[in-house]
């Protein structure tokens, strides 16, 4: 049985091959309209069931998209009009669901709840985001680099902002699929250090915005207030010098791509120029959760890799 709470549990080879396996569904199915099922309607008969501890629009609808399109269904919850909502342990939930459901994905605040989720269930867990990470994001964010044409061994991706679980996710991406990553990230908001060490010199966190985007290829930042976290505006403030406006775009490679996992706050973390300009692919790269989260669904039930 397969979980994927991190894109190491998948691995490198299968992660090109669920990336090559959503292209192709992609172009398979372009011009259809988006409630029909894929010809072969793989996961037909399978039911994907959701719990979303936090808000969410992207997640919550390209997955119950993405099991629609593989032939399957979906149900949708909310944590807090569960039993879970009321005490009952992730440990039961988990047991419960599983004699329901082919499969569950959840979004929490803490990723050991995910990690216990998957301890008691005996069908695949999918991480739909946690304090920690968000690897079906990156799926998203590696699938629309490939599919603008870039080359994923030996690019360079710059991460402005804050050190958060979207990042983790890069970093974790970069070891597997041989990229590397520049974070410039203020003092006291980097990323944790095991993270950085696990990428196996493939991340390194700097303090000047100016050296993260030298030569990259990609230039990606995220809100520089998580779900979860306090409003603070000495946090504002310090983020403010990573802010991804044209001239810091104007520094990284010529014609560089802008990524942004949304939502997005126009002049916070990125100005309206950049993000609504002619380098940023924010609209694939929404779309493409969708994509590419087929091909994790398809992965998690032995149908890739
Ligand atoms: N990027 C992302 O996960 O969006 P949602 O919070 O809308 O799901
Ligand atoms: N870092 C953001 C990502 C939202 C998709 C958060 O956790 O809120």
């Amino acid at each position: 049985m397969r979980h994927f709470l991190s894109l190491s549990d998948a691995g490198g080879d299968a992660i090109a091959a669920m990336l090559n396996d959503a292209l192709e569904r992609k172009q398979a199915r372009a011009g259809w309209p988006k409630g029909r099922a894929d010809a072969d309607a793989p996961l037909a008969g399978r039911v994907l069931a959701m719990i979303f501890e936090k808000n969410s629009t992207r997640t919550r609808v390209s997955f119950d998209m993405a099991i629609r399109q593989l032939g399957g269904q979906s149900i949708v919850m909310e944590a807090g009009q569960m039993q879970l909502g009321r005490g009952e342990t992730v440990a039961d939930t988990a047991r419960v669901l599983s004699g329901y459901v082919d499969a569950i994905m959840i979004r929490t605040d803490d990723h050991a709840k995910l990690e216990e989720m998957a301890a008691h269930a005996s069908v695949p867990v999918i991480n739909g985001l946690t304090d920690e990470s968000h690897p079906c994001q990156i799926m998203a964010d590696l699938l629309t680099v490939v599919e603008s044409g870039r080359q994923l061994p030996g690019l360079k991706v710059a991460w402005l902002g804050d050190g958060n679980n979207v990042l983790a996710s890069i970093v974790e991406a970069a070891a597997l699929l041989h990229f590397d990553v520049v974070a410039a990230c203020p003092q006291g908001f980097q990323p944790e250090e095991g993270a950085i060490v696990r990428a196996s010199g493939r991340a390194r966190v700097v303090a000047d915005p100016r050296e993260a985007v030298a030569d990259a290829d990609v230039v990606v930042t995220d809100t520089w207030i998580s779900m979860g976290q306090a409003q603070a505006e000495t946090k504002l403030r310090a983020m403010m010098p990573y802010q991804v406006d044209a001239a810091l775009m104007a520094a990284a490679k010529p014609g560089a791509a802008f990524l942004h996992c949304l939502p997005a706050h126009r002049g916070e973390e990125v100005t309206p120029e950049v993000i609504d300009g002619p380098q940023s692919l924010i609209w694939q790269e929404a779309e493409n959760r969708l994509h590419a989260q087929k091909s994790v669904l398809r992965w998690c039930f032995g149908q890739i890799g």
